[in-house]
């Protein structure tokens, strides 16, 4: 089989891009991690990107004029490494049509909540303030609304009489980590079909 290159879009703790790494290093996951993208360089995952020695692109959003500049800079550097699918893993930006044209349909966004419900930031909390007694994990590809585009897969987490978020964030993490590894091996060996908002997909 021909190598498929990834990117992983990631801004904090990084928990779901070394899922990734450690499906990869035990041979579960055929694929090449080519690069992480990273718009908090201070972040963690920087730390497990440099371990794992996946080349980084870290920048400061403040420092450009525009999204549509900096996302010039990331395009560019996807399209040197021939990147396949950009895989985004707790990236917490809004993207807009510079990367979104390109790679549509070869774009994955994994959100913790069972979409629609719980769209945007602090999904766990707000399942827990709401009182939904199931919430879950949910990875679609990305268009350009909030965690609004064709959805892949989804897992369900049940919420336990006084849960907490934090309590919660862990069986979500786990949920998160298992799913996400299977979507890209499932788009890897094109198990996964797109026809307007409906995916299929063999697992
Ligand atoms: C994950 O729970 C992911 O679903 C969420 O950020 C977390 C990142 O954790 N993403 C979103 O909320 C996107 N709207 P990680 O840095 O440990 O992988």
């Amino acid at each position: 089989m021909q190598p498929y290159r990834i990117a992983v879009f990631a801004s904090g703790s990084g928990s779901n891009f070394q899922a990734i790494v450690d499906q990869v290093q035990k041979g579960k996951l055929d694929v090449s991690i080519e690069l992480l993208v990273c718009d908090r360089p201070q972040a963690f995952v920087v730390e497990r990107a440099t371990e794992a020695k996946v080349p980084v692109f870290a920048f400061r959003p403040k420092e450009y004029e525009s999204r549509e500049e900096y996302e010039s800079l990331i395009l560019k550097e996807l399209q040197d490494r021939e990147i396949d699918l950009i895989v985004m893993a707790g990236y917490m930006r809004i993207i807009t049509n510079v990367l979104i044209v390109p790679y549509y349909g070869r774009m994955i966004n994994i959100h913790p909540s069972l979409l629609p419900s719980f769209p945007g930031v602090k999904a766990i909390e707000q399942a827990v303030a709401y009182g939904v007694k199931q919430t879950g994990v949910t990875v679609h590809f990305v268009d350009g609304g909030l965690d609004s585009g064709p959805i892949i897969a989804q897992r369900s987490v049940e919420i336990h009489e006084h849960e907490t978020a934090d309590s919660l964030a862990e069986r979500i993490h786990a949920a998160e980590h298992v799913l996400l590894p299977h979507v890209i091996r499932s788009l890897r060996e094109g198990r996964v079909s797109i026809d307007g908002r409906r995916v299929s997909i063999r697992l």
